[in-house]
């Protein structure tokens, strides 16, 4: 269950970038044949790069020429890596990973730049194997005007006026999870992903059939278990049952769509009801498989992201227990007059929530389980006093800059008041900036909202076993997505 999509550099887990022979380090790297390899790289590489004269790099340290730094990185906590690089270089500075050159980037200015104000000069960058498995038409791979005309169509698709309309669809999906829960001892992680994907899957499909629902959740499944593998075609390998697993989904999403496209009233709404009515607009349709990659590609990002940060919003808030009655006040009042004007939950209500709202925000924060994004320099450009060489990484670091004291002071506490005041502005980026930035937020808090008014309302949990550490899955959540017991409340 390992989404990386905004992690093509593996964390911890198998690294699956091809090409090159760091492909056999893993965690228990130090084999002597690794070391053989080492040796034979550094006296073979040629350390020559090309630097204009008068034009400097960024200051930095590219370790062992072509296995650069990518030790350090796997076998330090990557906080750490950050932290000490960033105290001894600054804000800007250069490093090599798995055989690419990169600049991480650490100030909130400096962030700006590369994902707002000179967005063009830097295109996202995946691996291959991530473009093919979620489909090589999906938005996130793109630049220019085919990525705008489509996140234009998906942006609609989840705008608040649009999803205001799914409150008491998920508000339903919440009342279907929570008694599955009740006297059991639950993984919070898996069970925040049951939820958080047929959240996405209503708002991608719309209203649904079950049937077909079932099929779709089952290659989803098939298909995630293959995405953080090592990307070997062969038979039997995670990654080939993977892509077998994507092409029946293609045929799956083919058949729907060219159902609702011989039908305009077969139904539907959602995203898939965007993607076909862009026929409306004057503009050319787009083709099944532009449409079913972006479909594929929405869902996966939409239900990893979520399910991580609802397991720490649990974790938070069963450590701080203080916090948890608050918020529980809070989600009461709003309960009690739910039940005097006998109705139900609505999106009013969830704007009416700011002590909550906070807690997510906070938790955006402090977990930051999108430690950073990817982009490469499509030219030779000036930064900030610097020279980016075109085709080098350039990486945001969106949890350094939540982490630094400077805009956060005690950072590593949890402390929802801090969202109490106006921040400075760029310094909080949970959900990127800038063309790529994330359309889904709306959605994202919304589901949280809805889980936590009656989570909080009706029950408690106990966190089972009193480890502390944090595994990466590869987004950093509690280890062993943190197993609790659900008991209700007594009232
Ligand atoms: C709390 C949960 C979530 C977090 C923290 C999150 C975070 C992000 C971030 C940081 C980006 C920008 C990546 C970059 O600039 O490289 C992004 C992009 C994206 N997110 Fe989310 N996201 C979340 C939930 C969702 C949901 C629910 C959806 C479903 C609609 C979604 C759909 C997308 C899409 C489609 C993109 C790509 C946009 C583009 O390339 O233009 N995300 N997300
Ligand atoms: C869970 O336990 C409580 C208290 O022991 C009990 O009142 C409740 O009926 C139980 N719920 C279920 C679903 O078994
Ligand atoms: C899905 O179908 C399209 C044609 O509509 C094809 O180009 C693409 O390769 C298919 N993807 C997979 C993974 O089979």
């Amino acid at each position: 269950m390992q989404l990386q999509l905004f992690f093509p550099f593996p964390s911890p887990s198998p690294p699956p970038l091809p090409q090159t022979p760091t492909l056999i380090i893993t965690s228990t790297l130090f084999s002597s044949f690794f070391f053989f390899f080492l040796v034979v790289l550094v006296l073979f590489s040629s350390h020559q790069r090309r630097q204009p004269k008068g034009k400097i790099l960024p200051p930095g340290s590219m370790g062992w020429p072509y296995i650069g730094e990518t030790l350090k990185f796997y076998t330090q906590n990557p906080d750490s890596f950050f932290a000490n690089r960033r105290r001894r270089y600054g804000d800007t500075f250069k490093t090599h990973i798995l055989g690419c050159p990169c600049v991480m980037i650490s100030s909130p200015e400096a962030a700006r730049i590369v994902l707002v104000t000179k967005a063009h000069l830097f295109k996202p960058t995946y691996p291959p194997s991530k473009e093919k498995m979620i489909g090589p038409q999906a938005l996130f791979f793109h630049q220019g005007a085919y990525h705008s005309r489509l996140k234009k169509l998906v942006l609609a698709a989840f705008l608040p006026s649009v999803i205001r309309g799914s409150v008491s669809e998920i508000e339903q999906i919440v009342l279907k999870f929570l008694p599955t829960w009740e006297n059991t001892t639950i993984n919070t992680l898996q069970e925040m992903k049951r939820y958080a994907f047929d959240v996405a899957m209503i708002s991608a499909f719309g209203h649904k059939r079950d049937s077909e629902m079932k099929g779709i959740k089952q290659l989803y499944q098939c298909l995630e278990k293959g995405y953080n593998s090592m990307p070997l075609d062969l038979p039997g390998t995670p990654f080939h049952k993977a892509m077998k697993a994507r092409k029946q989904l293609n045929e799956t999403l083919r058949r729907l769509i060219q159902e609702r496209r011989g039908n305009e009233k077969a139904g539907g709404g959602g995203l898939l009801g965007n993607l076909l009515g862009a026929k409306n607009h004057k503009v050319d349709q787009l083709s099944d498989s532009q449409i079913a990659d972006n479909v594929i590609g929405v869902i996966f990002a939409a239900h990893d992201t979520t399910a991580s940060v609802l397991t720490w919003v649990l974790k938070y808030l069963h450590d701080n227990r203080d916090l948890l009655e608050a918020v529980t006040r809070e989600q009461d009042g709003i309960q009690r007059k739910i039940i005097e004007e006998n109705r139900r939950l609505t999106w009013d209500d969830t704007r009416h929530m700011p002590l909550t709202t906070r807690v997510i925000q906070e938790t955006l924060r402090r977990a930051s389980i999108l430690s950073f994004t990817f982009r490469e320099a499509v030219e030779d450009v000036e930064f900030e006093g610097y020279y980016i060489p075109k085709g080098w990484k350039v990486l945001p670091l969106f949890r350094t800059i939540h982490h630094c004291a400077d805009f956060f002071p005690q950072p590593e506490k949890f402390d929802p008041s801090r969202f109490e005041v106006p921040l400075r502005p760029n310094t909080f980026i949970p959900f990127g900036n800038g063309v790529h930035s994330c359309p889904g937020s709306e959605l994202a808090k919304l589901e949280m909202l809805v889980l936590l008014h009656h989570l909080t309302t009706s029950y408690r949990w106990q966190v089972v076993g009193d480890e502390d550490g944090i595994q990466y899955g590869p987004f950093p959540v509690p280890k062993r997505g943190l197993p609790v017991k659900v008991t209700p409340l007594q009232k």
